[in-house]
């Protein structure tokens, strides 16, 4: 199976998905990796470990439209089973996000359906909750909304600060993406009714 993976930056999340494929001898390639922005630190890491990567500059662009019909021809000519989403901070439009159904993840650093959108630790911490985490959940046209594959659970304590939940959660994410996606190449999520399910056989 194929997988192209879409960044904006840092690339972490990127990283360890690359990681554990080797470690694990995925029965899938990582086929390329994509950013928006030139800049973006992981296409270095992508490109030392021999993988394809590309650029596709959303301000090369007039529209939303226009971007996601370029990045849509460029993840495309690679074929991808799956296409993940590891820090891509663009909206997506609807007909990319239809395109793709059932074969496109992301990962957001909050318990959803609790803080979707941006800033989410912030709002973890101001919301006086106990608990904090990441979710795995398929991209569906409203924003981080979609059917959840996994969660990661974190506990928040006196004192923490956005910066510090945030790297006890990202800690998570690392370990919790590769299991998500694992678990989408060996044909183990079903979507059902809107829900996924995880087929344990
Ligand atoms: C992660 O916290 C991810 O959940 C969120 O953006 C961050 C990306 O980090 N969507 P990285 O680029 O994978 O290091």
């Amino acid at each position: 199976k194929n997988i192209v993976i879409l960044i904006s930056g840092r690339g972490s999340n990127m990283e360890a998905l690359v990681r554990a494929a080797r470690a694990e001898q995925w029965p899938a390639r990582i086929a390329a990796v994509i950013s928006n922005r030139a800049d973006a630190k992981g296409l270095d890491f992508a490109a030392a470990n021999g993988i394809a990567t590309a650029v596709v500059a959303n301000k090369d662009y007039a529209s939303r439209a226009e971007f996601d019909a370029a990045l849509q021809g460029v993840i495309d000519g690679y074929a991808p089973d799956l296409v993940v989403l590891a820090g891509f901070m663009r909206i997506l439009t609807a007909p990319f996000v239809a395109h793709y159904a059932g074969r496109m993840l992301n990962i957001h650093p909050s318990l959803l359906p609790h803080f979707p959108g941006l800033a989410t630790h912030e709002q973890a911490l101001a919301s006086g909750m106990a608990e904090h985490g990441a979710t795995v959940h398929f991209v569906t046209a409203e924003l981080d909304h979609g059917p959840v594959v996994a969660q990661a659970r974190v506990p928040i304590f006196p004192g923490d600060t956005a910066e510090t939940l945030a790297a006890r959660v990202l800690v998570e994410e690392h370990t919790l993406y590769p299991r998500a996606i694992r678990l989408f190449i060996d044909g183990k999520l079903l979507i059902e009714q809107g829900d996924v399910r995880v087929d344990t056989q």
